[in-house]
């Protein structure tokens, strides 16, 4: 098969990492086994049963990884190693979705790629799921690196303690929404697109972009990093 029958996969049709699509086949491997995971639990390990128990790190504490561009993990520093629970052996090469929680929308993570795609920076607030089925937020700023011809080499990010109050007025219940917006469809393409849209709706009568949305948050709650414990999920 010649290499003009392949191109880049349109992520917007497909969470997850760019991939190549055969033009003739109209599927590739990765959407294949995107397809084949569509009527299962979204979490990256279904094995593993959520405690509802919340773990939390200190207000100067930072969880750093670094991914390959195909965003399996290349780096992670000691805070991200004990708040995901696992060795570093064990998380080392793994895709990143290896800590992926069920309460987040798929929409939001299809928005973070969309933005790297672009070579874009991009703040999101993450709910993840530890080892043990425990669970953490976070607020993370995820980057693109570059080389000198201005590829990407590989993904950064930095997670610090969000507020808490931010996370229970805001996030959790948008969170929630999108959830139930995706999972009103049968279809997972259509729920994320759906999901998408519906934040949108929301992010336009706020008359804000997501970036000025989560910076909003963000700049409004500064002095009360989450010291208590709470839901993933309210
Ligand atoms: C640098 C970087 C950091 C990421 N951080 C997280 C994270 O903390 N939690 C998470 O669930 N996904 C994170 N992701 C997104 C995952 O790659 C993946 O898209 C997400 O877990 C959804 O996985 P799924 O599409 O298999 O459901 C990160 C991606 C990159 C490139």
């Amino acid at each position: 098969m010649g290499v003009r029958f392949l191109k880049l996969h349109d992520v917007s049709t497909c969470s997850g990492v760019p991939h190549l699509k055969i033009e003739s086949v109209k599927f590739c491997i990765a959407c294949l086994f995107c397809f084949l995971k569509e009527e299962k639990n979204v979490a990256a390990n279904p094995n593993i049963k959520l405690t509802g128990k919340e773990r939390v790190f200190d207000r100067d504490e930072i969880l750093v990884s670094k991914t390959n561009p195909k965003g399996h993990l290349t780096y992670t520093n000691d805070v991200f190693i004990r708040l995901a629970g696992y060795t570093e052996k064990e998380l080392l090469g793994q895709p990143h979705s290896i800590i992926r929680h069920p309460s987040m929308p798929r929409c939001i993570f299809q928005l973070l790629w969309s933005r790297l795609e672009r070579k874009k920076e991009v703040f999101a607030y993450i709910v993840n799921m530890s080892k043990n089925g425990d669970h953490y937020w976070v607020l993370a700023h995820v980057t693109p690196t570059f080389d000198s011809e201005g590829q990407v080499t590989s993904y950064h990010s930095n997670r610090r303690v969000p507020s808490r109050a931010v996370l229970e007025n805001t996030i959790i219940p948008l969170y929630k929404r999108l959830v139930e917006e995706e999972d009103r469809h049968k279809n997972r393409k259509d729920g994320m697109n759906s999901a998408s849209a519906l934040l949108e709706s929301i992010l336009e009568e706020k008359e804000m972009s997501y970036d000025e949305f989560v910076l909003s948050l963000a700049a409004n709650h500064t002095d009360d990093s989450h010291t208590h414990e709470g839901s993933a999920q309210s």
